[in-house]
């Protein structure tokens, strides 16, 4: 294979060092890290991102599961997106009405799971649809607590910060948060607090986590009619890419069933056919009360975010919640094509998935540092240790893979403590999967030796 890169990211002298110490200098500190990750793009087209120096990369973060479609956008979103610019883009979707936010909230409504009647409250982001959560809930239900699981991300406003239990970097030097959360442990398989092997025992797994809620939660922290919900990721993404045993949600919903608690479906980085389903839950044969959306579902072009909830929960009275850019005429039209491009390619996925499964498993066994690998559709997660029998997180072996990655013409994000995410764009041919799985081994193999 011809070499991807011409020029080695972020070297001396290149147009990308300048970027990055004037980002430096003007932009607030987010989550860069130039030492691992410095890449600094100007353009992209299909899979492939260009750097300002001209070197071509292959994409495996999807922008973090935001273009899912390929760059800059899928023709067909990009069409619909201009035909809109010429009608209207803004059209103050929470005090006037709009036909679009309607035609998109029906959409959402007919093709999330849940045979029952459910609206939509529209926003800007991940995180938002997750604030919109919480409130709904809470004033439906007249609880105010809300179990979460460690590992799970949902944003970082102070609603879903509290939430958020994926690292603790994020709560740094911000308390007080919203209170009302607790946090219970999550079946991940590979690593969880009783040490079983999730694997082969994901009954067992499933059990101690429902046993934990009843017990160290119900019995002897909070009521469980004063819970209004549990919130989960389907698979936790930020977390490192776990996936529960696939009896985990239902078992877990037949739990709260009998309190009354409702369930809170996280598809924010999992939504719109990553793993091979629209929805993510779709795998675990679940409907949730509620399901939040984002990323994804604005086809990588235009921010939109999105709460599908059970008619019943809506919000009493206007003014309870509401904001300027929800149901947004242009978001609006992309999420309508978005869906229905995403919908084209779920079968794409669910024959790619094969290249994973085939190329990704060995990488166990060939490598002491490739601890676990596990995922879904185009959602894979390996993570690194420092050697099988201790288990224990090996983040730097993980951060010279992503660098090293880098340098062969591959972008890859890291997530959890130690391991990386691989999510390229669902337009991804097999040819540019092999290319994309092949520069991942030779990294982990440079790195090794
Ligand atoms: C599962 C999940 N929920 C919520 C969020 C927050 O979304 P945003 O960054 O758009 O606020 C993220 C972001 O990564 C996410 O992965």
């Amino acid at each position: 294979m011809k070499p991807l890169i011409t020029m080695k990211p972020g070297s001396s002298g290149s147009k990308a060092k300048y970027w990055i110490e004037e980002h430096a200098k003007y932009v607030a500190t987010t989550t860069h890290d130039p030492e691992i990750l410095p890449l600094v793009i100007e353009r992209g087209e299909g899979v492939w991102i260009y750097d300002v120096d001209g070197n071509k990369y292959l994409d495996f973060t999807s922008s973090i599961s935001v273009c899912n479609f390929g760059y800059p956008t899928h023709p067909e979103i990009k069409k619909a997106i201009i035909e809109q610019l010429d009608r209207i883009a803004h059209a103050a979707g929470t005090d006037f009405y709009n036909p679009y936010q309607v035609m998109l909230a029906k959409k959402l409504a007919s093709i999330s799971p849940g045979d029952f009647p459910k609206k939509v409250f529209f926003s800007n982001s991940g995180t938002e649809a997750n604030e919109a959560a919480v409130k709904l809930v809470r004033q439906a239900t007249g609880r105010k607590f809300i179990i979460a699981f460690y590992g799970g991300f949902h944003g970082r406003t102070m609603g879903s910060l509290a939430l958020t239990a994926s690292k603790s970097v994020h709560k740094k030097g911000v308390f007080p948060w919203m209170p009302g959360v607790i946090h219970v442990p999550y079946p991940n398989p590979y690593r969880n607090p009783w040490h079983i092997d999730g694997y082969e025992n994901p009954g067992e797994l499933v059990n101690r986590v429902l046993e934990f809620i009843e017990e160290y939660v119900f019995d002897k922290l909070i009521p469980p009619e004063e819970v209004a919900a549990v919130i989960s990721e389907p698979i936790q993404g930020e977390g490192g890419y776990v996936v529960p045993p696939r009896v985990f949600f239902t078992e877990l919903k037949k739990l709260i069933d009998k309190y009354g608690v409702l369930f809170i479906d996280d598809e924010v980085q999992m939504g719109i056919g990553r793993t091979g389903k629209l929805f993510a839950i779709e795998h675990f044969n679940v409907a949730p009360e509620v399901i939040t959306l984002a990323k994804a579902l604005g086809g990588g072009a235009i921010p939109i975010g999105a709460t599908i909830f059970r008619s019943e929960l809506d919000f009493k009275q206007p003014g309870i919640h509401s904001n300027t850019f929800g149901g947004h005429a242009l978001a609006c039209i992309a999420a309508l094509k978005t869906i229905e491009v995403a919908e084209s390619l779920l079968h794409r996925v669910v024959e790619l998935e094969k290249i994973f499964i085939e190329k990704l498993s060995p990488l166990r066994e060939k490598y002491e540092k490739v601890g676990d690998v596990r995922g879904i559709g185009l959602a894979w997660g390996v993570e690194f240790v420092v050697d099988k029998k201790s288990k224990r997180p090996d983040p730097t072996t993980r951060n010279k893979v992503v660098k090293t990655a880098l340098e062969n013409g591959l972008v890859l994000l890291p997530c959890g403590k130690s391991s990386v995410r691989l999510i390229p764009p669902l337009i991804i041919t097999e040819e540019e999967v092999k290319i994309g799985l092949e520069i991942f081994e030779k990294s982990i193999r440079e790195v090794s030796s």
